[in-house]
């Protein structure tokens, strides 16, 4: 939500944040804005509504030549307060235009801070939280104690603010240095060769350099071409951590694929082997992070999932899977619900809060919520470091790589694949399956990057397939058990890509009031159990499918290989290869994934860029 970046170094500073925004647009897109310094007391701010693309084409009209220095910063928003237009792009700046200043979160206290200001004669140019910020670090580079002090201002600034955010910060006085600072929101720094960055995520300088470092809650950052520096909000020094990024640039391109997201359905098999490499070692399940004995595990008797999206529903379907192994009740719930309605938490509790990003707002409002009752977090998570895991007792580390498609799909297998190790470290730790039998688990789970490929291998007739029903009105999907949260996924990846109206069901449900939405000729798609598997399920499915077409569906099945009883009932049947019935999901996801991706190019939408959307939200 909002993506930030910042530069001092030897390179134009507009290219570089440039550069930087284009790999960060997946955190927003309603408008875009840079500031150049020029080293010799000029600021330069340019910015627009709309997608990067405006931003690039106002600088072509304005001249990019003219916009020199090796200094700058750059934002891309998603927006809170105040409507998408020019004059709520960042940067912001003072009345003297010598401050300019990017955010990303919420300043919650800015209606009292603006008032503030405008007692004080201060006139706001934008409906935003975030401009308050700008007049701020003015004053109080201005006048008392931070005089002439860029940090110190910012810092001061800081410690008044009350919310989420990062913020960087440039003063036209201090051409050569970038202040920035972070509370609950993504900041990192990056290190090169008589340059520094500093970002939302890594993606925005990985070009340069992989060298980078993590700021921990409430810190500040000074960087300057030789160095950086960082303290906390009252300028004492800080510890921040170093680590160094596994991927590289490519990583984080698209080559040679039309979309990201058909890029990263494609990755599925990698991410899923990336993900479960390493975590069974001398006949154990291991996790990254652990810091809760195993004797706490062992003492665990109850399990909650927290998570939004298309994390929410891979803890719907991993719920099958430790309830069936670990015997512990397990309830799955949206972070934003989860804290407000007082759930029963002990230290006996495990939170397993899933999150592709670690630092949505809502999950990490119901880690901390979690935490203070005593119960103990395990995060899963896809970005090291991030805030999330930061603040749990224990991590699992999804390794799908950077994920730039806003709607979730190698980072959503993933997640299938961690939360499934989480229920078989729980079911090692409380001894509730023999190692032998975990063993076994992990070697179906191992089988899995396989089974995704060869989905992958058929995928051209569900393009086909979508191409012939981009027009449709609405779209339905069903499943049973974990079919069941697949179907929500696979409606709610069309919500996102298509604008369609789409919804997931249990097919048991169908009789209880969906069916009066069958019409003739409405797409309803069925996630089938295996016929081997789950034999009454399958067959209590058959009958749900022959219902709806009795009343004039189009069913769209997806069912095992060589299940001829469905056939019969199927106007398209879409195969995936046969695998256990808890690891269905990794295959069965696919193909709604591609559906959903083809019947959004049809209808001319961005596959990466769904309207009104945010990879990552950072707000609640
Ligand atoms: C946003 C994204 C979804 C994602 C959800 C949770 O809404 O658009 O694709 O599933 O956030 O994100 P997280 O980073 O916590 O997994």
């Amino acid at each position: 939500m909002c993506g930030i970046v910042g530069y001092v170094g030897h390179r134009p500073a507009l290219d570089v944040v440039l550069g930087g925004l284009r790999r960060m647009e997946y955190r927003g897109y309603d408008s875009a804005g840079v500031a150049v310094l020029d080293g010799a007391g000029a600021l330069t701010v340019e910015r627009k509504a709309g997608r990067l693309a405006n931003l690039e084409a106002e600088l072509d009209k304005v001249g990019r030549e003219s916009i020199t220095g090796t200094a700058g910063m750059g934002h891309t928003r998603w927006a809170t307060h105040g409507a998408p237009i020019d004059r709520n792009s960042h940067p912001h700046r003072d009345a003297s235009q010598r401050v300019a200043v990017v955010h990303n979160g919420i300043i919650e206290n800015f209606a009292s801070l603006r008032a503030e200001l405008e007692a004080d004669g201060v006139e706001m140019a934008s409906d935003t939280d975030s401009e308050t910020a700008a007049h701020l670090v003015a004053r109080a580079y201005t006048d008392g104690d931070t005089k002439g002090d860029l940090a110190a201002s910012v810092a001061a600034v800081c410690r008044r603010l009350e919310g989420a955010f990062t913020l960087v910060v440039t003063h036209a006085d201090q051409p050569d240095t970038i202040v920035a600072a972070r509370r609950s929101s993504p900041l990192v720094v990056g290190v090169g060769e008589g340059e520094h960055f500093v970002a939302s995520d890594v993606a925005a300088f990985i070009e340069h350099t992989r060298e980078a470092v993590e700021l921990g809650q409430d810190q500040l950052v000074v960087i300057t071409r030789e160095g950086y520096e960082v303290t906390d909000f009252h300028g004492d020094a800080a510890q921040a951590k170093p680590f160094t990024v596994d991927w590289d640039l490519s990583a984080a391109e698209k080559g040679g694929h039309e979309y990201f997201m058909l890029k990263e359905i494609e990755e599925q098999p990698e991410a899923l082997a990336n993900t479960l490499r390493g975590h069974f070692e001398s006949g154990r399940i291991i996790l990254d992070e652990q810091r809760i004995s195993d004797q706490d595990l062992r003492d665990v008797d109850k399990v909650f999932v927290v998570a939004c999206g298309s994390a929410y529903h891979s803890g719907l379907v991993a719920k099958y899977a430790i309830e069936h192994w670990t015997r512990l009740p397990v309830e799955v719930e949206l972070a934003s619900e989860f804290r407000y309605r007082d759930p029963v938490l002990d230290r006996d509790t495990l939170v397993v809060a899933v999150s592709q990003s670690g630092e949505t707002a809502d999950t990490l409002e119901a880690v901390r919520h979690a935490r203070e009752q005593k119960a103990r977090v395990l995060a899963v998570c896809n970005t090291n470091g991030a805030q999330i895991p930061r603040e749990s007792d224990a991590v699992l580390y999804t390794h799908a790589g950077p994920e730039i498609g806003v709607a979730s799909t190698k980072a959503f297998l993933a997640q299938i694949a961690a939360n499934y190790l989480v229920g078989l470290a729980l079911a090692q730790a409380r001894g509730t399956k023999y190692p032998d039998e975990v063993a076994r688990e992990f070697a179906e789970l191992e089988a899995m990057p396989a089974a995704v490929q060869k989905v992958l291998s058929t995928v051209d007739q569900v393009r086909d397939l979508g191409r012939r029903i981009a027009d449709s009105k609405a779209v339905l999907f069903l499943g049973r058990h974990v079919g069941f949260p697949v179907a929500l996924e696979g409606a709610l990846k069309l919500k996102e890509l298509a604008y369609m109206h789409a919804e997931g069901f249990a097919a048991g449900e169908l009789k209880h009031g969906p069916i009066a939405l069958i019409e003739d000729g409405l797409p309803v798609v069925v996630v089938m159990p295996s016929p081997k598997g789950r034999a009454v399920l399958h067959s209590k499915l058959v009958s749900n499918i022959s219902e709806i077409q009795a009343r004039g569906a189009r069913t769209i099945v997806i069912a095992e290989e060589g299940d001829e009883t469905v056939r019969p009932f199927a106007d398209e049947l879409i195969e995936v290869p046969a695998v256990p019935t808890l690891l269905q999901p990794l295959v069965s996801t696919v193909p709604l994934q591609v559906l959903a991706a083809e019947i959004a190019r049809t209808r001319g939408y961005d596959v990466d860029k769904p309207r009104n959307l945010a990879k990552s939200v950072t707000v609640e």
